[in-house]
């Protein structure tokens, strides 16, 4: 088998041979998921920067389509948002159809004249989001800035009154900008957030959106994404996260707990959307039924994106999580669960469960349940052991290593023996979150897919996502205690090819 068949996931979009990077434009339309994405269409490595475009029915499952907007020889085209304008603000509808409009950003070459400048600009679809036609009069906002980047725009409506809200980054200041529009075409300032918490690297790729906290329709409180890069919890890129209120013009965050600090020590104070290596540029999807918030984010990290071994595709995709706003120890947190219609797939092919079991010093390799393509729901209970877990993809001296120092409160992902990881210096890697008991138990739900490893743990509290690179043998699952013992309640794996 070619690099490309032995790393390609089964249940997480990639391209088909070239290269992608942030999530772009996801919106709920008639029906289907569209998921465009930063595409280089004629290579495998960054450039060229045009919008990719797969959809889907289920969110596991995923159609490549033609490129949706395409660079030229005056601008690549940046990240940014898809808004379906219903009521036909913009007037790009036609014959009675609203159009779709993307709000994405003009990285500017020098045949435009404007050569360096990000800005931000329009392209409009009149049959659903398939084919796109850049506006003539763009860009429609610039702040002659060479970082102003990454629209996310909204439909807000409030006291204040009922509007498109833009929100972008000024990358290198470390802040949020807020416009506002009647027509998406004319923009007018409204304020600025941050610097804020984590600033280690630029802010890339916000959102803001509002989630009822604990599911109190009464109690809506507004959460505001800021992708940073580097400057993440364990190196490079991450998604940073506050909750607080907005009000039609500002957005106030209660969880600031720095104006600003590259200081490593003080990472664990923030809010991360994800722990592991591999999540970044997560923005969520606009017109969900039932206001249900999903999101996707890039599974990979510019520290070393360009060189994974994957080509000639190159990056895939997250799964896609649900997010709701519930309250852990008297504070407003983001709750991640895994989205998508697993109903829909075939069933899978093999299952494997354990019953209750203590597992004393050792690991031991799980007979029957050995696989490249799989959802792994464990249960533990603390006994004396320092650390315990699940090793998956393992063969001989080669796994991923996913385990819980409950004396330590830390979660665990070790790579440094996942299988290919000498491609960059930074990839093999011992990466850490914050996590605790709860009702005694620590619970995992691990998704393995040929290159990767998603947890979820304790109900979605802590996320961790990282790309590993084994070898296609590499298949074994095996379960572990160091230093003493400790019990495993209950273990649950699907395979899924
Ligand atoms: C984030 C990012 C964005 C930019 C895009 C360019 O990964 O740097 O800020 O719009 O990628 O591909």
């Amino acid at each position: 088998a070619t690099t490309t068949d032995i790393f390609r996931p089964a249940l997480h979009y990639s391209a088909g041979s070239t290269w992608l990077n942030d999530p772009n434009g996801l919106i709920h339309h008639d029906g289907v998921y569209h998921l465009y994405y930063q595409n280089n269409p004629l290579d495998s490595v960054w450039g060229n920067l045009s919008w990719g475009h797969a959809t889907s029915a289920d969110l596991l499952t995923w159609t490549e389509r033609p490129v949706a907007i395409s660079c030229d020889e005056k601008e690549d085209i940046f990240s940014g948002s898809i808004v379906f304008d219903r009521h036909n603000t913009s007037g790009f509808g036609q014959d009675g159809t609203a159009p779709l409009v993307a709000i994405y950003t003009s990285a500017f070459k020098a045949a435009s004249g404007l050569e360096g400048i990000q800005a931000q600009s329009l392209a409009y679809s009149l049959d659903g989001g398939y084919t796109w036609t850049k506006h003539t009069g763009n860009p429609v906002l610039n702040r002659n800035s060479a970082e102003f980047r990454d629209p996310k725009v909204i439909r807000y409506s409030g006291p204040s009154g009922d509007y498109w809200v833009m929100v972008a980054v000024e990358a290198k200041d470390f802040q949020v900008v807020l416009y506002k529009s009647h027509d998406l075409k004319s923009w007018e300032y409204l304020s600025t957030f941050g610097p804020a918490n984590a600033t280690g690297g630029v802010w890339e790729c916000p959102d803001l959106f509002p989630l009822p906290l604990d599911g109190d329709p009464n109690n809506v409180q507004w959460v505001l994404i800021v992708n940073l890069n580097p400057g993440g919890p364990n190196l490079g890129s991450a998604g940073q996260y506050f909750v607080g209120d907005f009000d039609g013009t500002t957005f106030s965050s209660a969880t600031t707990v720095t104006e600003g600090h590259q200081d490593s020590e003080r990472l664990r104070e923030y809010r991360w959307l994800d722990w592991g290596r591999d999540y970044y540029a997560a923005v969520s999807f606009a017109d969900v039924p039932d206001n249900r918030k999903l999101t996707i984010a890039w599974m990979n990290n510019w520290e070393y994106a360009n060189s994974i071994p994957t080509s000639p595709w190159r990056s895939p995709m997250s799964l896609v999580r649900e997010l709701t706003l519930q309250t852990v120890d008297g504070e407003a947190h983001l709750i991640q669960q895994p989205a998508g219609d697993w109903a829909a797939l075939d069933a899978p092919v093999a299952n494997f469960s354990l019953p209750e079991t203590a597992i004393s010093q050792g690991t031991t390799i799980l007979d029957g349940a050995a696989g490249t393509v799989q959802r792994i729901d464990v249960s533990w209970t603390p006994g004396t052991a320092e650390e315990f877990g699940v090793v998956v993809r393992g063969e001989g001296g080669q796994g991923t290593r996913i385990g819980v120092r409950p004396a330590e409160g830390t979660l665990v992902v070790d790579r440094r023996e996942s299988g290919q990881t000498d491609f960059h210096e930074t990839f093999a890697s011992i990466d850490t979150a914050p996590i605790r008991l709860m009702d005694g138990h620590y619970k995992l739900t691990l998704f393995v897919d040929r290159c990767s490893v998603e947890v979820f743990a304790q109900g979605g509290q802590v996320t961790m996502t990282e790309l590993i690179f084994p070898s296609p043998t590499s298949k074994d699952v095996s379960v572990y205690a160091l230093g003493g013992s400790a019990t495993i309640n209950s273990l649950h794996i699907s395979q899924y090819a």
